[in-house]
C-alpha cells in the first residue's frame, strides 16, 4: 500500500490528456480483449488516470494480499466465507466443462446437474402449454417472490434478455417490496387459472418474502374457491436450500427446486433462483448464460498475468479511486435500454459484498484507503440529462463505467448510431474536459464586445463553461447483448467484486450488516398496534424519542 500511496503522490496531478498525448499507442496498451465463439467482450480502461507503473504495483500487491490463492480457493470449493463457515461456489453452477469440484468429499457436479435437468424439464413443460392450470390452461404468468439476490438477479436477467422471450405467450413479474403495493399491483394484472408463483428464498424465512407468499396464496386460494385449494401444486413452486420450510409452507417438494448453502445471494441467479429466468427465456437461453458465466470464469482463473486479467483490471481500477483518490461513489452506466435493472443489481453486488469495515482477521480495516464506495447507475441516455452534471463539473471525483453493445436487437432509423455517439462522447468529454481559453472563445461570440464590463461578464460565463476534465471512465463493449455476453458482464463484476475484497482483505460473502435493521423490524412489530401482536412489558420505553413519537403517529393513523 505505501508504494501504492507515493505512486498516487507522483500520478495525481498527472492529466489524462497528456498520457494520451505521449503515447500514441495507449488505447491499445490499456485494453483488454475476450472472444466467445461469436462473442466479442472489449474492455477499454485506457481512460483512466493510470500508467503501467500503476498496474504493476497493483499486481505487487495482489501478490501481497494472495490474490491468486485466494482466486484458488475459491474456485477449489474451499471455506472461503470463514464468518458463515461456507464455500463460495456460484461458479460451479455455470461450471460448462463438469470438472468436478468436490466439497466435503462429494463432487457437487452431480447436484448441479441434477438441478439443471429438473428445471429443463419444468420449463419445457410450462413453456409449451403441457403444464396446465387448475382450469386445464396453460400457464401465461409466471410470479417470482423473492427480495436481495432471490429478486434482483434473475429480474435484471429478465430485463436484458427481453429479445429472447415471447411475452404475448409468457409474461413474467417480480413481487419483492414488503410494501403491499407491490403485490396488490402485480395481482391486479393475473388471471388464477394461468398463474404461476414461484417462490424463490435461499432461507424461506426472509420476512419480505414469506409475507408476500402468504398474501399471494391467499390471493389465489380466494379467487379459486375451497374447492379447488388442493390444486395449489399447479400454480406454487419453490426454489430454495430449506426444503422443510417449503414442505411447512405447503408447497409440493416435486415442485421444489434445491440449491445449497455454498451459493450466496447476490450470486444466485445462475443456481434454480435463475428458474423465472429460464421459464421467460427458455432453458437453452439460461444454458448460454451459464455458457458465457462459465467463459469469464476460464478467463479469470486461467489468465495468471493479472494485468492481463479483466475482473482483475477493472478491481485495481475501482480500488484506486476508492481507496488512493477517495472517491465516494462510482457510477455504471449502460447504454442499452435491455440493462436497465443491471446497476440496481450491481448495487446489491458490490455494497452488500464490499461494505465492510473489519477484516477478515477481525481487525479494523485500513481506515486510510477504506473499502467499496457507492454505486449507481441509469442507462443512457436518460442519466446524461439527470446527472452527468454532476460527474462532469461536480467537486467529487466519479469514476463510470459505460457499457455499450456494438450491435442492438432493435434498428430503428438512426437511433443506435446515436446511441454510439453519445457514449463515446461522455467518455471523450469526461477525459479532455474544455480548457478556460476556449470556453472564452466561445464566450466572446455570445457576449460580444471588449469594454471592461463584457470582459467581466465573458470571463465569468467562461468560469462557468469551463471542465477540468481528468475524470475517469472504463468502455465495456459488447459484440451484442445476449445470453452469452450477459454471463460475461455478470461473471466480470463477480470476480471484480471479489478481487477487491482479498485485496482489502473483507470478506466478500457475509452481510451481517443487515441483521440489525431485521432485528429492531422485528421488536418494533407489537408496538404497532397489530391485533395479535403484544407489547412486550416496557420495550416502548426503551426506544429513542424518535422511534416512540414514529410509533405514536402510526398508531394514530391505524388505530380502526
Ligand atoms: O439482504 C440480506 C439477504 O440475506 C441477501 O443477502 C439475500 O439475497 C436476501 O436477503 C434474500 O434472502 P433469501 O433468499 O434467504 O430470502
Amino acid at each position: 500500500m505505501q508504494q501504492l500511496d507515493k505512486h498516487f503522490e507522483s500520478v495525481k496531478a498527472i492529466h489524462m490528456k497528456d498520457l494520451f498525448a505521449q503515447d500514441p499507442e495507449r488505447a491499445k496498451k490499456f485494453s483488454l480483449e475476450l472472444k466467445n465463439g461469436d462473442d466479442l467482450f472489449h474492455f477499454d480502461f485506457s481512460k483512466n488516470r493510470i500508467t503501467e507503473e500503476t498496474l504493476t504495483l497493483f499486481t505487487n500487491l495482489s501478490k501481497e494480499r494472495k490474490v491468486a490463492e485466494g482466486i484458488e480457493a475459491m474456485f477449489s470449493g474451499e471455506i472461503i466465507n470463514k464468518t458463515e463457515k461456507r464455500a463460495v461456489l456460484h461458479t460451479a453452477l455455470r461450471n460448462r466443462s463438469n470438472r468436478p469440484i468436490i466439497v466435503e468429499g462429494k463432487n457437487v457436479m452431480d447436484d448441479v446437474n441434477g438441478v439443471l435437468d429438473k428445471m429443463k424439464g419444468f420449463t419445457e413443460k410450462v413453456r409449451s402449454g403441457e403444464w396446465k392450470g387448475y382450469t386445464g390452461k396453460p400457464i401465461t404468468d409466471v410470479i417470482n417472490i423473492g427480495i436481495g439476490g432471490s429478486d434482483l438477479g434473475p429480474l435484471m436477467v429478465a430485463h436484458a434478455l427481453t429479445p429472447y422471450a415471447n411475452p404475448e405467450k409468457l409474461k413474467v413479474h417480480y413481487i419483492s417490496n414488503v410494501d403491499g403495493t407491490h403485490a396488490a399491483e402485480v395481482l391486479k394484472l393475473l388471471n388464477p387459472e394461468t398463474c404461476m408463483f414461484i417462490v424463490s428464498s435461499k432461507t424461506f424465512t426472509t420476512q419480505e418474502t414469506m409475507t408476500n407468499a402468504h398474501t399471494c396464496r391467499s390471493w389465489w386460494l380466494g379467487k379459486v374457491g375451497t374447492d379447488n385449494a388442493a390444486k395449489l401444486p399447479l400454480h406454487f413452486v419453490a426454489v430454495s436450500t430449506n426444503l422443510t420450510k417449503v414442505a411447512e409452507f405447503g408447497i409440493d417438494t416435486n415442485n421444489t427446486f434445491a440449491f445449497w448453502d455454498w451459493v450466496g445471494g447476490r450470486f444466485s441467479l445462475w443456481s434454480a433462483i435463475g428458474l423465472s429466468t429460464a421459464l421467460y427465456v427458455g432453458f437453452d437461453n439460461f444454458i448460454q448464460l451459464l455458457e458465457g458465466g462459465h467463459a469469464m470464469d476460464e478467463h479469470f482463473r486461467t489468465e495468471k498475468d493479472l494485468r492481463k486479467n479483466i475482473p482483475a483490471v477493472l478491481a485495481f481500477i475501482d480500488m484506486w479511486y476508492t481507496s488512493f483518490f477517495k472517491s465516494g461513489s462510482h457510477a455504471v452506466l449502460p447504454y442499452d435500454q435491455y440493462l436497465d435493472r443491471f446497476p440496481a443489481f450491481l448495487q446489491q453486488l458490490e455494497m452488500e459484498s464490499n461494505g465492510k469495515g473489519v477484516k477478515m482477521n477481525g481487525e479494523p480495516v485500513d481506515a486510510a484507503h477504506g473499502t467499496s464506495s457507492a454505486l449507481f447507475g441509469e442507462p443512457g441516455t436518460n442519466g446524461q440529462h439527470a446527472f452527468y452534471q454532476l460527474i462532469h463539473q461536480g467537486t467529487q471525483l466519479i469514476p463510470c463505467d459505460f457499457i455499450f453493445p456494438l450491435n442492438t436487437h432493435n434498428k430503428l432509423g438512426e437511433h443506435h448510431k446515436l446511441l454510439a455517439c453519445n457514449v463515446f462522447a461522455q467518455a471523450e468529454a469526461l477525459m479532455k474536459g474544455k480548457t478556460f481559453e476556449q470556453a472564452l472563445a466561445e464566450a466572446k461570440k455570445s457576449i460580444p464586445g471588449d469594454d471592461a464590463e463584457a470582459q467581466q461578464k465573458q470571463t465569468t460565463l467562461a468560469n462557468h463553461r469551463t471542465f477540468s476534465g481528468n475524470r475517469p471512465s472504463n468502455m465495456i463493449i459488447l459484440s451484442q447483448v445476449n445470453p452469452r455476453t450477459v454471463g460475461m458482464l455478470i461473471a466480470l463484476y463477480e470476480h471484480k467484486t471479489f478481487v477487491e475484497g482479498l485485496l482489502w482483505e473483507i470478506n466478500s460473502f457475509d452481510q451481517w450488516g443487515v441483521e440489525l435493521g431485521k432485528e429492531l423490524a422485528k421488536d418494533l412489530y407489537p408496538l404497532l398496534g397489530d391485533k395479535e401482536g403484544k407489547e412486550t412489558e416496557g420495550t416502548f420505553k426503551t426506544k429513542d424519542s424518535s422511534t416512540q413519537h414514529l410509533v405514536e403517529l402510526f398508531r394514530q393513523f391505524n388505530s380502526q
